[in-house]
């Protein structure tokens, strides 16, 4: 019999071929990594015009934040959703909303970690992410649906069972911060799970302390992760070609597991 994380396996390797195809169809290599590079230039340079989202003006732009940032980030959440436990396993069926969701690969990838059949609801401003979510989510075969607003999503959605944040905090005023803080607290209170994931850095994520703080600790945890990536290897081509580090990630998290179960206290832990 074929076991449930096996079947995850085998869609992920047929995902990650598919976007590589989807990408690479109409782009050269070193067009990609080209963009790949003024890519991240702009996002560091600019990040105060935006985020990264404002950067992506071309083809090779968009093509670089899928294939680099998307691929890093879905298996980054992989293995936290895997190392914490967070995977959905029973009956129902459970949804995870995706607040920035970009191209979809947070809650994808937590999906994709749960035993059970998901609902995925993910919300982002950026029509073109939207676009290659729902790209994201069909080929997964992932039950899905998107909104162009966060607010308004948090407005209309009853409490969800799992709540993805990953890489967006960092690009939202505090006054937004704050909101979706008021706004999930209640609901993570009475059983539903966390997964914020941000980079570590006091530059990009000055406020992560005194957001993270409002979290209950009897329900909540704050760790550091160092990631080892298993990156397909046109991707951690592409990387390396663009000058970007594939070793490692190490990033921050704010998590709450499933009802009854503890917080994690690991302050910091390697992600062999
Ligand atoms: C760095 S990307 C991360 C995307 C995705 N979660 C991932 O891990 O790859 C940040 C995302 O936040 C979205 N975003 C930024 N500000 C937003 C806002 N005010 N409302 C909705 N989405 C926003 C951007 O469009 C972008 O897709």
């Amino acid at each position: 019999m074929i076991s449930d994380q096996s079947k995850g396996a085998s869609r992920t390797t047929r995902y990650l071929d598919a976007l590589l195809e989807r990408h690479f169809k109409e782009l050269k290599f070193g067009e990609v990594t080209r963009a790949l590079r003024a890519l991240s230039a702009d996002y560091v340079e600019k990040r105060e015009a935006g985020g990264l989202i404002r950067a992506l003006e071309g083809r090779g732009k968009r093509a670089a934040f899928a294939l680099y940032y998307g691929v890093t980030h879905f298996l980054a959440t992989e293995a936290l959703v895997r190392e914490f436990d967070l995977g959905f396993t029973g009956s129902g069926r459970p949804t995870i909303l995706d607040l920035g969701c970009g191209t979809g690969v947070c809650g994808a990838a937590w999906a994709l970690g749960s035993a059970d059949a998901t609902s995925v609801v993910g919300a982002d401003r950026s029509s073109f992410v939207l676009h290659e979510a729902r790209w994201t989510y069909q080929i997964l075969r992932i039950k899905a649906e998107t909104s162009r607003s966060i607010t308004e999503t948090l407005d209309a959605i009853r409490r969800p069972d799992g709540i993805a944040i990953g890489w967006t905090l960092n690009e939202l005023d505090d006054e937004r911060r704050d909101r979706i803080a008021a706004r999930i607290l209640p609901w993570v209170a009475k059983g539903s799970r966390l997964l914020v994931v941000e980079p570590v850095s006091k530059r990009v994520a000055p406020w992560w302390d005194e957001w993270t703080k409002r979290f209950p600790p009897d329900r909540c945890s704050v760790v550091e992760k160092k990631l080892r990536l298993d990156l397909p290897p046109k991707i951690a081509l592409l990387a390396r070609s663009a000058g970007l580090s594939t070793d490692a990630m190490v990033v921050r998290v704010l998590l709450a597991p499933g009802p009854g179960e503890p917080p994690r206290r690991t302050p910091f832990s390697p992600v062999a």
